[in-house]
């Protein structure tokens, strides 16, 4: 593994090596033990678009793994208009280690790595967000113990953290099932080729029965705040409530990569009951990409 770039890239046997690093390092962390494989390496962060746990969990756990952080926003480098993505990408490559970039097109993550010779780690594009789902199959597999034959049930929007999801819940041959509302379904590209892993509801009640975990996400992403009004109206009977949730099983989860609006995609009673798996699923972030940083930046 060169880089991270999509869920697409990672076999079952990757998606294993990542996790279990994960949890060593979650333990390691707990433990007071210093895992400091990065010595003296540097980071650069670009975030086109803003971050609460990303840029925290990878500028933390850069510095717990002993190496350092560079926050660049949009504002602060000259990528996008000014200069080309192949300048910034070699340029870059001639300081720092590896770069983590969070942006709307995925292309220009794949454009990044095409002439970087250091590691590219998407943090998140319009279509993706495979460090999010490192960090849910992990919680998933604390939570469940196993992951093979687990139903997961998405009810929202089929946006990049869910397409993400489809991606890795098939490679560790998990079920899922989406439940969207019409012209809001994940890419019909993607979904083709995952087959019969993936089934598409336009019922949240099909989606949800007898699910292990159930997962949802914010109704506008961000880059379609001008659709917020819209959304707003076309994903109220998606919301994931009481009623909702008496359908799945008893010992189900709920997921949610945050930030979380509580009585839009969410009621504030469900996310409460659920929020210790929530709050570890924030928390598996810090310790999935120091596992992703160590394993590609030694
Ligand atoms: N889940 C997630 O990526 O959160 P941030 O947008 O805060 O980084
Ligand atoms: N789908 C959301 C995820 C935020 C972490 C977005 O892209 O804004």
């Amino acid at each position: 593994m060169k880089h991270l770039l999509s869920m697409e890239q990672l076999t079952k046997a990757a998606i294993i090596k990542i996790l279990n690093l994960a949890d060593q390092m979650k333990y390691e962390q707990k433990n007071g033990i210093a895992h400091e494989v990065l010595k003296g390496k540097q980071l650069a962060m670009i975030f086109a678009k803003p971050s609460t746990r990303t840029r925290v969990s990878f500028e933390v756990g850069i510095n717990q793994l002993g190496g350092h952080a560079l926050f660049l926003s949009k504002s602060d480098i000259q990528l996008g208009s000014s200069e080309s993505i192949e300048d910034t990408a070699k340029v870059l490559s001639r300081y720092v280690d590896g770069i983590m970039i969070r942006t709307f097109d995925q292309c220009d993550v794949e454009e990044l790595a095409l002439h970087a010779d250091i590691p590219i780690i998407n943090g998140l594009t319009d279509s993706s967000h495979p460090c999010q789902i490192l960090a849910d199959l992990m919680t998933m597999r604390e939570y469940l113990t196993v992951l093979e034959g687990k139903i997961i049930a998405w009810v929202g929007d089929g946006n990049n953290v869910c397409q993400s999801l489809m991606v890795g819940a098939t490679t560790m041959e998990m079920k899922m099932r989406v439940a969207t509302p019409v012209g809001y379904e994940p890419n019909a590209a993607l979904l083709d080729r995952l087959g019969s892993n993936v089934l598409l509801t336009h019922d949240p009640k099909e989606a949800v029965a007898g699910a292990d975990v159930v997962v949802t996400d914010v109704w506008t992403s961000m880059g379609q705040e001008a659709e917020t009004k819209k959304r707003l109206e076309v994903f109220a009977p998606y919301q994931l409530n009481r009623e909702l949730m008496n359908l799945a099983k008893d010992h189900a989860i709920v997921q949610h990569c945050l930030p979380a609006h509580k009585g839009e995609e969410i009621t504030e009673d469900v996310f409460n009951q659920h929020a210790h798996a929530i709050y570890e699923e924030a928390e598996n972030r810090l310790h999935a990409q120091k596992a992703v940083m160590a394993l590609l930046m030694q």
